[in-house]
């Protein structure tokens, strides 16, 4: 017996007035439609496919998932049919439905809603009471079980009193769903296919749906414009502060603090306001990040400092500081102990342990190696209008202040270059130079 999961994403999602598909419109840095799917894997599915717009058939790879394109969205009922079409039958098997615009979803109503499906039903689905007016469907209920859903432009004053409405998570036994869909019809305000009849159909033909409520309506949100966006996104940033709270990361301000899934942070690490932390980071113990900083695709070793920096697809080792007012960038690492100071750009550059570059300065294209000082508005000019070219520098060097460093070039271990010298030609180990063009100052000892 299989356990495999549809997901209807086809809608066009008008109210998004976009042209993007509305499961691909993100919170927290990842489209809705990941979510739906990483709770739907939590709850041990075997498989799941997803009902597509052409558009979104073009991303399904991303999701690591099948899709099946729905070409003509003519309702809930009919995506399924075509899902159905798309899967071999397992006469015994359970099929698992949510609608892909509910993000904040959590796996356990999922695996409550299989264990509802105890073979004394046809289906089982979620319900939840929710504050009226709602745009959800309505649950009519007799005794104690759910004899159909209204959809709201069906429904009467009388039945739009009710608060209690159906979520959009259903299992239904295979075979039971397979028959019912076979028969659903359009004859309703929408002209529609609606999944939702297929409750009725099992009820005239004596069979039980069992109502699973939701412990919070929350989780359950249909997401249909882009406040409904922002209000969800508030709420799953909030879920992702805490459980880094939980782990032993200080929040200063967790309304203010911006986070993804799929972070590590490490213990005892602070987080100040105005922070966003994103893409796949790494963060050691005993950081200190922000206030007024962004993190992207980041591996921080521990103690490391980055306050109103900007740090994007590097890596900084432990007892590292950076900022304030710094941009790191484009695969550059900073080894143990290195200094980054305010108004200093590094970009696809490694500097070695103890490298300290204080004030206004640009690394672009850098080797530099261990202790050397890079004096305030060092520039590593790394463009010769055509081509990117590297720059050199061993360890323990003193670069002085004004520096510029027409690249390619290289400057030997213990070098030093005098202030405001424009180096425009390869410096020896121990060389001193100075001057523009400059030249060395003294033999070579
Ligand atoms: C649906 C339910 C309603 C429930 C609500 C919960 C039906 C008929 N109604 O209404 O009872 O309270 O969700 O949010 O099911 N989709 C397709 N193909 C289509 C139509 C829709 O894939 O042809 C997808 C949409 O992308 C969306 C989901 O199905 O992810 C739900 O469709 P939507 O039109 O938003 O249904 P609601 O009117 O919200
Ligand atoms: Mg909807």
């Amino acid at each position: 017996m299989s356990i495999r999961a549809i997901v209807l994403a086809a809608g066009k999602g008008t109210r998004m007035k976009s042209s993007t598909a509305k499961v691909l419109h993100e919170l927290c840095g990842r489209p809705m439609l990941w979510y739906v799917l990483s709770a739907l894997r939590g709850a041990s599915v075997d498989e799941i496919l997803v009902v597509t717009s052409p558009e979104l058939q073009a991303r399904i790879g991303e999701f690591g998932v099948k899709g099946v394109v729905q070409k003509e969205q003519l309702g809930t009922g009919h995506a399924v049919r075509i899902a159905l079409e798309e899967m071999r039958a397992d006469t015994a098997g359970r099929v698992v439905i949510a609608y892909a615009d509910m993000p904040l979803v959590r796996e356990e109503i999922f695996a409550e809603v299989l264990r509802a499906l105890d073979g004394s039903n046809a289906l089982a689905l979620v319900a939840a009471r929710v504050p009226l007016p709602s745009n959800f469907g309505r649950v009519i209920r007799r005794d104690g079980g759910v004899e159909r859903i209204v959809e709201v432009r069906d429904a009467s004053p009388a039945q739009l009193k009710i608060d209690e409405v159906n979520a959009g998570i259903y299992a239904f036994d295979e075979t039971a769903l397979r028959e019912a869909v076979a028969r659903l019809r359009d004859d309703n305000a929408q002209k529609e296919y609606y999944l939702t009849d297929t409750i009725a159909d099992f009820v005239r033909a004596g069979k039980r749906v069992t109502p699973v409520m939701t412990p919070d309506p929350m989780h359950v949100l249909g997401i249909n414009d882009r406040a409904e966006l922002a209000l969800a996104r508030r709420e799953m940033n909030g879920r992702l502060c805490a459980q880094h709270m939980l782990d032993g990361v200080t929040i200063v301000d967790p309304q203010s603090t911006y986070l993804e899934p799929e972070l590590r942070i490490g213990r005892d690490t602070v987080i100040y306001p105005n922070t966003t932390i994103g893409r796949l980071c790494e963060i050691g113990e005993r950081c200190v990040i922000g206030p007024n900083s962004r993190l992207s695709n980041v591996r921080l070793g521990d103690e490391v400092t980055v306050r109103e920096s900007t740090v994007f697809d590097s890596s900084a080792g432990n007892r590292t500081s950076i900022g304030p007012f710094a941009h790191i960038r484009n695969d550059s690492k900073l080894g143990e102990e290195v200094r980054i100071g305010n108004f200093v750009e590094v970009k696809n550059s490694q500097l070695a342990r103890g490298v300290k570059a204080s004030h206004l300065t640009y690394l672009g294209d850098a080797e530099i190696g261990e202790d050397t000082n890079i004096g305030a508005g060092t520039i590593t000019c790394n463009f010769d209008g055509k081509r990117k070219n590297k720059t050199i520098i061993g360890r323990d060097v003193m670069i002085g202040s004004n520096t510029s460093l027409v690249a390619p070039i290289r400057i030997g271990d213990g070098a030093l270059t005098g202030a405001s010298s424009v180096v425009t030609k390869d410096v020896a180990a121990g060389e001193r130079v100075a001057g523009n063009p400059a030249r060395p100052l003294e033999k070579k000892r």
